[in-house]
């Protein structure tokens, strides 16, 4: 309700109720106070759907949009401001006002676990779909949370790790996202990081919540803490975390009643923090619901078709040398490879949700062909975990730690994982419970098969009777649920085709490291062998195409985790030369949530990569190869030749991973495309780079003033012509170079870009805009953005190594930019 007056609200309040905003009722919803018609308003998980107050498995249905860096790669603002606006309806539809997103963390490294999520290694690209996205959400009615406010650029030890960074990579490359998320879009959240920034936890950085954000930045709205990543009263408080999520309360409640009687915290403070929360209630039309709305599921066919046009304007295509777009015509097509018949839609982690459906690969091109023109084989594996068992899991919950005493409760479960966030079963202590939970497997051939247990806590596993995995002794936290659960336990066992077997297994919580979550996860699989490879590499000899479907899965590209490497996993580079070895006309079609090495590629006619583009994959996928779309995506993240070329991953632990509990910035701004042009290595393919099925004519940039004093805009115009047959899209991006000058700054920079689709014959004209901070670097002895005076080269360019024309501004005077909050090292 507009215009409440939340002054009067706090009045009426007593400090108990104020104190009882700022924390978390349950995991997804805050705290209401009816006494005075103050509702509870409910968040959810973000950043690729809204997935509701589920598990991370299971669930209500949703639906499921192309991950962050598929947005990056679509370079298109409009579009991803739609996409802000249809997760407005998907989060209603789950009954939340708030949604945990976009993630606007850098690609620093090529194997962060969450770099999927993220949009770019670049913050002005970043920057400008955060914003679009924020607002798509919030016109939508729907406040986002801009996350992980800051320094979480890797998932390994995530929740005690300090970012050790320079206020001048903070100024230049991490915080720009945030402020256009705060001063263009207007967000009414952020979440801080898990992680420590320069020795501090972000929750307990009063220097960035409140010195930067709420006082340089103006924000108005509410900081909420990542998931069990606050952890004290008055030092949260006071540094301006005004949520810690999620509830029921370990620090505030009547810990933070009675660090404000002491004299800890202010009332001053409790009601600024309880302000802002009223204000967000408000904001996004709260006051009007006094009940927060079921979940439901939603399948719209505009969904569908968005979901569906967006994931082909995110793909790029790396190289091509004629072959695409396929002519399918009477040829007969090879789909092979892991990722043929798996549909791969989204990564890992708290932004994993239930999809409606999920179109694979082959299944987009089932449609366009007849059943003997499209056949496929896996040939190898890339799976992490042993494939999940298909459950359900029927489970007896004990209320004691040895499987004794009445079942407290049974529950059935739909999938071979489950999780739970909450107690497992009323009145059930974390501390006392087990569990057994039993599930029937059929194998469908004669076998030895291979058992994967993953578990928090100790467990085993038993195959009728027969313990198969055993870790009850010696179990500890690994590289699963977000480290709190083994690394994947396996044995193996032989079972006949066609006779059902009961699988059990035994489970007990040990309390986890940072989150409060129980979980076992069952596997089973027949290794694939020599036999599938050859099967796969038959089926490319025969065929007249090859399309191999390669990459990784939500296992690998998953919070909680960073990656072992940029390889693909398995045999999948073997696999790849091998088809092209054994059929002259094979494409690539890789999905991964970042860069990946490629030493297949001088053998492959056509590589594209299609990221996790959501529930419509498949059908994307295909509107690509057959050209029904244009391959509309470029590059948001350098792809290395090798891992040891990226700025970070370098064989210093300081830099990464992380050395005694320090990860240290040290490569400062040179991040991505910045680091490969001031260290001279070629990357595989640079930032910015995607081909089209088109081809275009670019004229010259213009300026519209040769001078440029520091007020308002410099206008640069490149009209681009379309000379091909088909319509097509560009993407103009503009890397303003600066002259030498008192610091070392990266040769060129990302400062303005435009996407144009063009039919062909047409032309249309790019129209970029620069303002003072675009010619600027972060003078760390003067505390201000400092643009030299002097002439700098604006370079109209398709990629970072790929310019197409420059023209030159002069700076007339040092244009300063003074802030105020002090963050440094
Ligand atoms: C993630 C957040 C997420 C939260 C709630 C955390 O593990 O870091 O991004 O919003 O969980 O699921």
């Amino acid at each position: 309700m507009a215009g409440r007056d939340i002054e009067a609200l706090l009045d009426a309040m007593t400090l108990d109720e104020q104190v009882s905003l700022l924390a978390g009722a349950d995991f997804w919803t805050t705290v209401a106070v009816p006494r005075l018609g103050i509702p509870a308003i409910k968040v959810s998980d973000g950043p690729n759907g809204a997935r509701g107050g589920g598990s991370l498995v299971g669930g209500v249905k949703a639906a499921s949009f192309p991950v962050g860096i598929a947005l990056g790669a679509s370079w298109n603002p409009a579009l991803v401001e739609e996409i802000g606006g249809a997760l407005a309806e998907e989060a209603r539809s789950k009954g939340a006002s708030v949604l945990l997103a976009p993630t606007v963390n850098i690609q620093r490294s090529a194997v962060n676990g969450r770099n999927f999520e993220c949009y770019s290694e670049d913050p002005c690209l970043t920057a400008r779909l955060a914003a679009a996205y924020i607002t798509g959400l919030q016109k939508g009615g729907v406040g986002a949370t801009v996350k992980h406010f800051a320094g979480n650029e890797s998932e390994i030890q995530r929740t005690t790790m300090s970012s050790d960074i320079g206020e001048r990579a903070l100024r230049e490359i991490y915080l720009p996202p945030f402020e256009a998320a705060v001063r263009t879009a207007g967000t009414l959240a952020v979440m801080s990081s898990y992680n420590r920034l320069n020795g501090t936890f972000t929750s307990e950085h009063k220097a960035l919540l409140t010195d930067l954000l709420k006082e340089e930045w103006g924000f108005s709205g509410v900081v909420m803490s990542d998931w069990f990543g606050s952890h004290s009263t008055a030092a949260t408080v006071n540094a301006g975390l005004d949520l810690e999520m999620p509830g029921p309360t370990r620090d505030r409640g009547d810990k933070l009643v009675e660090a404000v009687r002491s004299g800890e915290v202010t009332v001053e403070t409790v009601r600024d923090a309880a302000r802002r929360i009223l204000r967000l209630i408000e904001r996004v039309g709260g006051f009007d619901r006094p009940e927060i709305p079921a979940e439901r599921a939603i399948d719209r066919p505009e969904h569908r078709a968005l979901i569906r046009r967006a994931g082909a304007e995110a793909i790029v295509l790396l190289k091509n040398d004629g072959l695409l777009p396929l002519d399918l015509a009477g040829k007969s097509v090879a789909a092979i490879g892991p990722n043929a018949e798996a549909a791969q839609i989204m990564g890992g982690g708290s932004a994993q949700l239930n999809p409606h459906y999920a179109v694979s690969p082959a299944d987009g091109l089932r449609p366009l062909m007849s059943d003997n023109q499209l056949r496929s084989a896996p040939g190898v594996a890339a799976n992490r975990l042993m494939p999940l068992i298909s459950g359900p899991f029927e489970v007896d919950v004990y209320g004691r730690p040895d499987l004794a005493g009445p079942v407290a409760e049974h529950q059935s479960h739909p999938l071979g994982e489950v999780m739970w966030f909450n107690e497992v079963a009323p009145g059930v202590r974390d501390a006392d419970f087990s569990l057994r939970a039993t599930t029937r497997f059929t194998p469908s051939e004669t076998a030895e098969h291979v058992f994967g247990l993953v578990s928090i806590g100790p467990s085993r596993l038993m195959v009728d009777g027969r313990t198969v995995v055993d870790i009850r002794d010696g179990w500890t936290p690994g590289d699963n649920y977000f480290e709190c659960g083994n690394r994947e336990a396996r044995g193996s066992i032989a079972l006949d085709a066609g006779r059902t077997v009961d699988v059990v297994v035994e489970y007990r919580f040990v309390q986890a490291i940072a989150l409060n979550l129980k979980a076992i996860r069952v596997g089973v699989a027949v290794p694939l062998g020599d036999r599938a490879f050859s099967d796969a590499m038959a089926l490319a000899r025969s065929s007249d195409i090859a399309i191999v479907y390669a990459g990784r899965s939500g296992e690998w590209d998953t919070e909680g985790n960073d990656l072992p490497g940029i390889a693909l996993p398995g045999r999948q580079d073997e696999l790849i030369a091998a088809v092209a070895d054994a059929n002259p006309n094979t494409v690539v079609v890789l999905q991964t949530g970042g860069p990946v090495a490629m030493p297949w590629l001088d053998k492959v006619r056509a590589v594209i990569e299609a990221w996790y583009p959501g529930q419509e994959a498949g059908n994307a996928i295909a509107d690509v190869l057959t050209g029904a779309a244009e391959p509309g995506g470029r590059l948001p993240q350098t792809f290395p030749r090798r891992i040891e070329d990226t700025p970070v991953v370098t064989g210093d632990p300081r830099t990464y991973p992380g050395k005694d509990g320090h990860v240290t910035y040290g490569e400062g701004v040179f991040v991505g495309y910045r680091h490969y042009e001031k260290a001279g290595v070629a990357p595989l393919f640079p930032f910015g780079h995607g081909l089209s099925y088109t081809t275009f004519d670019w004229s010259a940039p213009t300026v519209d003033q040769p001078a440029f004093g520091g007020d308002g805009v410099v206008t640069v115009r490149v009209a681009v012509t379309n000379t091909g047959t088909r319509a097509g899209t560009e993407v103009v991006q503009l890397y303003v170079a600066p002259p030498p000058g008192r610091v070392s700054r990266p040769a060129r920079e990302l400062r303005a870009f435009a996407k144009l689709q063009l039919a062909p014959g047409e032309t249309a004209e790019a129209v970029l805009t620069l303002d003072a901070r675009a010619f600027s670097y972060f003078d760390e002895e003067r505390h201000a953005f400092v643009a030299e005076k002097g002439r700098y080269r604006l370079v109209a360019a398709a990629s970072a190594l790929d310019p197409r024309g420059s023209v030159e501004v002069e700076l007339t005077g040092e244009i300063v930019e003074r802030v105020t909050a002090r963050l440094g090292a």
